[in-house]
């Protein structure tokens, strides 16, 4: 039996952001207008008061693992991935291990990929076992499931694009990393969903663009449930014809009146779900509902 706590999209700033001049002539500028002027700053302004709850139910709940589905930052800064990950104590004494993926926000432009900077700073939850020298995929086990980290976020040009993929390199290395795993439980930890609440996949500028190919690639490595973020709400989905195994959205962590994380115990194959909502007056995480899902054996 494991117990792991999901959070997702926790959108932390910095400041200073450290701006250069070339960044103006990217999405940065539209990122920085959405936040400033209209709106996304307020909807996010308790953020660090939500991580120091976050970080004490980490440090407190007796968790084995710790699982970040992406959007660490705002507008991808260096300076706001850093802030991330000094608020989570990634790699801290008393705080358990993890596994993380960037979201879109972490790879925001290009530039954020040459400089590594979502990888480099979340090093310590970054370990795990590979089939080649890149960063994504790779697979930990935690008691008797594999968690396998999958990074569905690219970097896009305009600003109304937050779509993912991911890249035929990528997919081809999950394939094999998969035939080398042992038996238990498979869960991918991604970013994007797979399908919308309604089981329909996400309108094209927000979906991830090879959906369907990568669910077909989970569903022929035997995968039981696929973790993630991007939509800031949560849900669930049990597996039906068009998705052949389960999924969990943990919403956003840190956006107003929709804040809160995930409490998982899987015992065998099956998982049982504690959702812990913060409490604004309190300044706290309380239960706010709980659910079951049978994860599917290969
Ligand atoms: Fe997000
Ligand atoms: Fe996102």
């Amino acid at each position: 039996m494991i117990r792991l706590a999901h959070f997702s999209d926790i959108h932390l700033t910095a400041q200073p952001l450290g701006w250069q001049a070339s960044d103006w002539f990217t999405k940065r500028t539209a990122g920085w207008v959405n936040l400033r002027m209209l709106g996304r700053a307020a909807r996010f302004r308790e953020a660090n008061d939500v991580m120091a709850a976050l970080r004490h139910e980490f440090a407190t709940r007796g968790f084995d693992h710790l699982v970040f589905s992406g959007d660490a930052s705002t507008l991808g800064f260096p300076q706001e991935i850093h802030a991330a990950v000094q608020r989570l104590g990634v790699g801290d004494p008393g705080v358990p291990p993890g596994i993380a993926v960037p979201g879109n926000h972490d790879v925001y432009i290009r530039r954020n990929l040459r400089q590594r900077s979502f990888a480099a700073a979340f090093a310590p939850w970054l370990v795990g076992q590979r089939v080649n020298g890149d960063d994504y995929p790779f697979a930990q086990k935690v008691g008797h499931v594999w968690l396998i980290a999958l990074n569905s976020a690219k970097p896009n040009t305009f600003a109304w694009d937050a779509s993912g993929r991911v890249e035929a390199r990528q997919l081809a290395a999950f394939r094999q990393l998969c035939r080398q795993l042992d038996a238990g439980p498979r869960i991918v930890v991604s970013h994007y969903p797979l399908l919308m609440e309604n089981h329909r996949p996400e309108p094209f500028w927000h979906r991830l663009r090879n959906w369907a190919e990568v669910r077909d690639a989970a569903a022929a490595c035997g995968i039981s449930l696929w973790l993630h973020g991007h939509r800031h709400r949560w849900y669930y989905l049990p597996a039906n014809e068009v998705l052949p195994f389960p999924a969990i959205c943990c919403g956003s962590s840190t956006q107003r009146h929709r804040w809160g994380y995930h409490d998982y115990t899987i015992d065998g194959w099956e998982l049982q779900a504690v959702r812990r909502v913060y409490d604004e007056p309190s300044q706290s995480f309380r239960d706010e509902t709980t659910f079951t899902l049978e994860l599917p054996a290969r």
